[in-house]
């Protein structure tokens, strides 16, 4: 076993962890709330959900990128980046700056202004909702185009 191999294991194995948290947030915690409590407890339900997974979920994302970069480096596939073939090879790269953007950037910012009362908790919500289909949507094609990327489907 070499270490590329090992590197692709960590990688995918950090990749189920966040995707898979993402999907589990979006397809069954915020319909969840949504449902049974009142607008005033949806927000404050979200975030302690969402705070202990963005502990997780940042891990994670800086073990995907640690490994995936290593595995550039490996394969000394840079030049892949200059190339239209390799778009699943962009993709996983603007997937994980997003969330780097999302965990480490806006995540905190929000939390600091947090404080000042949220006037509409239900649309806030509802756009919370929005993005997180948008962003899992984006993520679960992306881990579909690598797995074909990584096994030669595009060359
Ligand atoms: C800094 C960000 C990332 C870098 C530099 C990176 C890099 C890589 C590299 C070099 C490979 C191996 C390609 C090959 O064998 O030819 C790979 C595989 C893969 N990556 Fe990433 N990746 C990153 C983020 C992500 C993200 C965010 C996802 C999911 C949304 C993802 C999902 C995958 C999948 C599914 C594979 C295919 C594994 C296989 O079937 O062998 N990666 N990545």
């Amino acid at each position: 076993m070499n270490s590329l191999t090992i590197a692709r294991a960590i990688h995918i194995l950090s990749i189920v962890v966040w995707i898979g948290g993402v999907c589990f947030v979006t397809a069954i915690i915020l319909p969840a709330i949504k449902l049974q409590f009142s607008f005033a407890q949806q927000e404050s339900i979200f975030q302690l959900v969402e705070n202990r997974f963005a502990k997780l979920a940042k891990w994670m994302v800086v073990i995907a990128g640690i490994s995936g970069f290593y595995m550039v480096y490996l394969l000394d596939a840079w030049d892949r980046f200059f190339s239209l073939q390799f778009f699943w090879m962009h993709a996983m790269v603007l997937v994980w700056l997003i969330f780097m953007l999302a965990l480490f950037v806006v995540e905190p910012l929000l939390a600091k202004s947090h404080g000042a009362h949220n006037s509409n908790p239900e649309q806030s919500l509802k756009l919370t909702l929005r993005l997180h289909i948008v962003l899992l949507t984006f993520s679960l094609l992306t881990v579909f185009v690598s797995v074909l990327g990584a096994h030669g489907a595009f060359y």
